[in-house]
């Protein structure tokens, strides 16, 4: 066995994020035969870095599939830089734009999107988080963040930042006890600017919490730029589950492809019986998923440390907690897949038969 024989095995392996062939894209790098054993380095994007030792497992996998006899498998990391490329008029540098959205208010969009930002930016993501709430921005106060944003040398606004989770929110604008007061088409200005003129930098992801109701802000961000798609938050009870219908067809109309759907609040786990008690119902988001043809994304249950974690602005606290860490983990990877497979499908690999 030889490298050239690990490269052709890996042939067809392809990049998490772009979908593109690996080997060609030089992220398979250094192999090393010696005997049966190989090492080799995977170089992934930090965009692919929720899926490092997964995409890891699926080289070894296939590696043992197509070179029977091989011995051990080492697969080293390194990091492989891509840019993200300017994205609609605005020229926002970012791979992935997600919108976090529900038809219902108090569903938990604002826990959940700060959770994606968080889980994400944990793996080693290079994140933004937008409060597209205008009306009621709560994302400062769930992370925890004062004080009035800056401008740069540049005259951008400096976005507040969270041991480096980029996050911008009209609530670093005004003071926290003051209303916004703007008529509807000032809404679409505003969401406009806070895109346009944060000083985000390049971005792996931009997660945008959305307010809760109608498709004024949807709207609003499909006309500004492409969005990667978005995720709709419901609980597992019938009137929730109905807006999410609707969010879900909302999303649609506005050419923003749904990536999946999360329960929260799916059930109660009492600290002094360990019984569950489902308060919503539970599973209904689940069914409803199917039903749609939606991707679901994990659920995460009514738990009093969430509820004071996002008092007491301690978003890290979800990821700590042995109870609720691995359902927000869980979200992210099902949603870092899920684009995986959006690339998979959408961009299949051109094959030149001239080259094989
Ligand atoms: N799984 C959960 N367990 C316990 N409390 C939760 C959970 N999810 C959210 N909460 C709490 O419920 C309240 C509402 O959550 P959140 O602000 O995230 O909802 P929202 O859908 O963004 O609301 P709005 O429609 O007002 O924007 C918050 O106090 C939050 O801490
Ligand atoms: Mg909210």
């Amino acid at each position: 066995m030889t490298a050239a024989d690990v490269l052709a095995a890996l042939a067809d392996f392809q990049d998490p994020e772009t979908g593109r062939n690996a080997v060609q894209q030089q992220q398979i790098r250094d192999v090393e035969v010696s005997g049966n054993d190989v090492r080799l380095t995977l170089a992934l994007t930090s965009h692919s870095a929720p899926l490092k030792s997964e995409t890891a497992q699926e080289v070894e996998k296939q590696l043992r599939a197509k070179l029977p006899g091989i011995g051990a498998v080492e697969v080293r990391h390194a990091e492989h830089d891509r840019p993200p490329l300017p994205l609609g008029e605005i020229g926002l540098m970012a791979k992935s734009v997600i919108a976090v959205g529900s038809g219902k208010g108090g569903v938990g969009k604002s826990t959940i999107a700060s959770g994606i930002a968080y889980g994400l930016l944990r793996a080693g993501c290079k994140v933004g988080l937008l409060d597209a709430d205008i009306y009621g921005p709560s994302i400062p106060h769930l992370l925890g963040l004062r004080g009035k944003a800056e401008l740069t040398e540049q005259k951008k606004i400096q976005p507040h930042e969270l041991e480096g989770l980029k996050v911008m929110s009209i609530g670093f604008m005004v003071e926290p006890d003051q209303p916004v007061i703007l008529r509807g088409p000032m809404l679409h200005g505003a969401i406009h600017q806070m895109l346009r003129d944060t000083a985000w930098g390049p971005l792996d992801y931009l997660i945008i919490d959305m307010p809760p109701g109608t498709g004024d802000i949807a709207l609003s961000l499909s006309q500004i730029l492409p969005l990667t798609g978005a995720v709709v938050v419901c609980t597992p009870q019938d009137v929730a589950l109905l807006d999410a219908v609707k969010a879900v067809a909302m999303f649609r109309r506005v050419n923003i492809p749904v990536l999946g759907m999360v329960e929260n609040m799916s059930y109660f786990l009492c600290p002094d019986n360990g019984k569950r008690y489902d308060i919503f119902g539970t599973g209904g988001a689940k069914r409803k998923a199917e039903e749609l043809k939606v991707p679901f994304l994990g659920e995460v249950p009514i738990n009093i440390q969430i509820r004071v974690n996002g008092d007491e602005g301690k978003i890290a606290g979800n990821f700590s907690n042995a109870e609720t860490a691995p359902h927000f983990e869980g979200v992210v990877a099902a949603l870092a897949r899920q684009l995986r497979e959006t690339m998979r499908t959408n961009r299949p690999l051109p094959t030149l038969s001239i080259l094989k």
